[in-house]
């Protein structure tokens, strides 16, 4: 866990616990030991600490917060290295973050390699850091630009790093250990003594109330539902100023401890997993040169993510005026990105030239990848498929962006099943970070792979899942929905539903989404299906709606009104009238609908639903759900996701909701999944269910 070299006065201690050096119980016992050895050696006059491989330190082991924690606890073992009589060094290269800039900070000087990038993103988990950082930072760098660092969960270069003081010199050299020592024998050579951060005082003063309501307000859009970690860091941080040193350290740990039991730290270390990224079964066949076929809304968005992400890519569309519509979608777009400052001039420049663009399907020959994102129509999708079978190279990847339809089909047209795969991309497809990976029936592994490859380098998350209607994500929008209208036919209004889910956490009401995508959107979709429920309240909102001419925000009218030019929804007198109709010409007694039961009826109808496609198989883990439900449909964070939120209720108290709303409105929509039955009767948790 940590290797020991001499170099003449000088003790090297290299923490290497791949990949990243994880500060789990096994390091810390190793590194204080080490720490104290050298300490103890007559013959050593200085320490560096540094780290194998790629990183310094990037953080704490964070499977070990389910448990309590083990001696000796990193708040304690950077007490001892900060208490050693000899100069220590702290080397930094790489990830420096939470646990690790907190062992940086411990140690008595701080050299660092361009490369490192340093920070405390503890509050993205819910938490804070917990070993003393709060103390130690503010007395470097003010409490300020402490708060700064901690609210924003971002890390700062190491250039940056210096000129905040957080770090003494920049290594010059290419070899940052050769630095490091000459660093460190500088320190001996000029006989100075351990700088201990615990015995100096809080730089500057109390930062302007104003900067700390502007700091809290940032964190309550930035990551929602982590109120108790956001405070409990400006708690820790002013207390540097008031309170003595060790005080203001157990403070810290004992606000770490209830910020990591809490529900909201537990869901978002819970989609830490989740996110991680696939674990690829084969290795990917190799891409450089992409096709996007379809140059329409989704068509343009997947151009753009793809040349951002530095493939060269062909758009083709055999409309030439939607070709040129794409084509300037794409530019506009890009130009957008360098007013609002997230991308450089020089860097819009190079992305639009790996944009060309292609007229003719013929242009996708040479494409290691294509990607189909034309009209949702089975017929028009299975003719480009063929063609494009015939076309493309043998062993060209064949993927398609539909929502709905069936991959096998598709793939069937192909005429080479292996090679056709789903990209389920979420709109605007150059910002949602979500992609659905398909897999047919047929799909090669490597086709798998592949497509994986290609999303983690397009900065997305690639979750793989199997084929059937709506595949993950959209079927348990079904069933969200279809709560949401039945609630609307019963007496609830679109206003009252989506303020009710709001304050739950969604990013945005369904009936808001709804007008966003467009109403007739999934009113063509129910059109082509053969197997809705024979059921009059089915949706039968959203068809009123489409059916009056209120397609959502194109149209400035949907479940809400629009004024022209804004996107804000606003009560639609309209609609209340049509649905007070509606309810009387289908026999639907409206009563008055409380908030409680809204929340639970969208919210267990998720659940179910998504403890069905684990029990199908249809998704491979609960997180894969939750991962798909926080990132492409705006499930809070802090909740964990739809059946991480289920396992906090607890399984068996949902089933319970369920069977009680299949006594009070039928068995067709409340039966309860077979797999919630099972779990809530073993006593199980749907986060560590897994198929035998
Ligand atoms: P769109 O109507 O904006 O664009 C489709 C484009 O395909 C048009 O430019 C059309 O000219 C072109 N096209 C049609 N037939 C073609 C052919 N045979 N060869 C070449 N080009 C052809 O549609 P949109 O919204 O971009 O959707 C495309 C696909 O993406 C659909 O399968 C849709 O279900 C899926 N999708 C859409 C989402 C959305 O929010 N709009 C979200 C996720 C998936």
């Amino acid at each position: 866990m940590i290797a020991v070299e001499r170099h003449g006065e000088i003790a090297v201690l290299s923490i290497d616990n791949p990949p990243i050096n994880a500060l789990a119980q096994p390091v810390r016992k190793a590194l204080l030991d080490a720490v104290l050895a050298a300490d103890a050696a007559p013959d050593i006059r200085a320490v560096v600490i540094r780290g194998a491989a790629a990183h310094f330190v990037a953080g704490a082991d964070i499977r070990e917060f389910d448990e309590e924690p083990r001696a000796p606890v990193l708040s304690d073992v950077l007490t001892a290295v900060e208490a050693a009589s000899k100069p220590i060094v702290a080397a930094l290269h790489g990830a420096v973050l939470g646990g690790g800039l907190e062992l940086a900070l411990a140690c008595h000087f701080r050299i660092g390699a361009d490369s490192a990038s340093l920070g405390m993103p503890e509050i993205r988990l819910g938490l804070l850091p917990g070993s003393g950082g709060t103390q130690r930072l503010p007395r470097l760098i003010g409490i300020a630009q402490s708060l700064a660092l901690m609210l924003s969960g971002d890390p700062i270069t190491c250039e940056r790093a210096h000129s905040l003081g957080m770090v003494d010199r920049i290594a010059e050299l290419p070899d940052l250990l050769g630095a490091a020592l000459a660093f460190a024998r500088e320190i001996v050579a000029a006989g100075r003594r351990p700088r201990r951060l615990r015995d100096e005082p809080v730089r500057g003063g109390m930062p302007d109330p104003a900067f700390v309501e502007e700091q809290r307000a940032l964190v309550a859009r930035k990551f929602p539902g982590v109120d108790a970690a956001r405070e409990a860091i400006i708690e820790c941080v002013a207390a540097s100023a008031t309170e003595p040193f060790d005080a203001g350290v157990a403070l810290g740990r004992e606000r770490f401890n209830a910020c990591r039991q809490s529900d909201a730290s537990r869901a978002l270390r819970h989609l830490f997993f989740a996110e991680r990224g696939m674990r690829p079964r084969a290795a990917p066949r190799p891409v450089a040169t992409l096709g996007v076929l379809g140059a329409g809304t989704m068509g343009s968005g997947i151009a753009i993510s793809l040349a951002t992400a530095g493939f060269d890519v062909v758009l083709v569309d055999t409309q030439p005026a939607a070709l040129a519509a794409g084509i300037e979608r794409v530019r506009t777009t890009v130009e957008a990105s360098v007013a609002k400052g997230r991308m450089t001039p020089a860097a819009a420049t190079a992305t639009l030239s790996r944009v060309r663009s292609g007229d003719r399907i013929d242009a996708l020959q040479s494409a290691d990848l294509v990607i189909e994102a034309v009209f949702e129509s089975l017929a028009v999708k299975r003719e480009v498929f063929a063609a494009l079978g015939r076309l493309c190279r043998p062993g060209a990847v064949l993927a398609s962006n539909t929502s709905t339809l069936d991959i096998d089909a598709i793939a069937q047209a192909s005429g080479r099943a292996q090679d056709v795969i789903g990209m389920h991309f979420f709109s605007p497809a150059n910002i949602m970070r979500l992609v659905e990976i398909v897999r047919g029936r047929a799909t090669a592994p490597d086709v798998i792979a592949t497509v994986g490859e290609v999303t983690r380098r397009m900065g997305k998350l690639g979750v793989v899942v199997g084929n059937c209607f709506g595949f993950v994500g959209n079927r348990m929008l079904y069933a969200y929905g279809r709560e949401n209208q039945s609630l609307m036919l019963e007496g609830a209004t679109p206003t009252q539903i989506d303020a009710v889910m709001e304050r739950f956490g969604m990013a945005m009401g369904p009936n808001a989404v709804g007008d966003l995508a467009g109403l007739d959107v999934g009113y063509r979709v129910r059109r082509e299906r053969r197997d809705l429920p024979d059921d009059p309240r089915y949706y039968r909102v959203a068809d009123l709606l489409v059916e009056a001419g209120r397609l959502g925000q194109k149209t400035s009218r949907g479940a809400f009104d629009y004024m022209p030019g804004s996107r804000r929804p606003a009560r639609a007198p309209e609609v209340e009238a049509l649905l007070l109709a509606e309810s009387l010409r289908l026999g639907v007694p409206r009563r008055v609908i409380a908030d409680d039961e809204i929340a639970t009826r969208c919210v267990f109808a998720l659940i179910n639903e998504g403890a069905q496609l684990l029990a199908e198989g249809i998704a491979a883990s609960a997180g894969d759900i939750d991962a798909i439900w926080c990132n492409g449909y705006g499930f809070p964070r802090a909740r964990g996701g739809p059946l991480f939120y289920a396992d906090t209720l607890g399984p068996s108290l949902v089933l319970q909701g369920i069977r009680q709303l299949g006594e009070l409105h039928g068995a067709r929509y409340w039966t309860p999944s077979p797999l919630l039955v099972e779990i809530a009767g073993r006593g199980e948790k749907f986060a560590t269910w897994s198929p035998q």
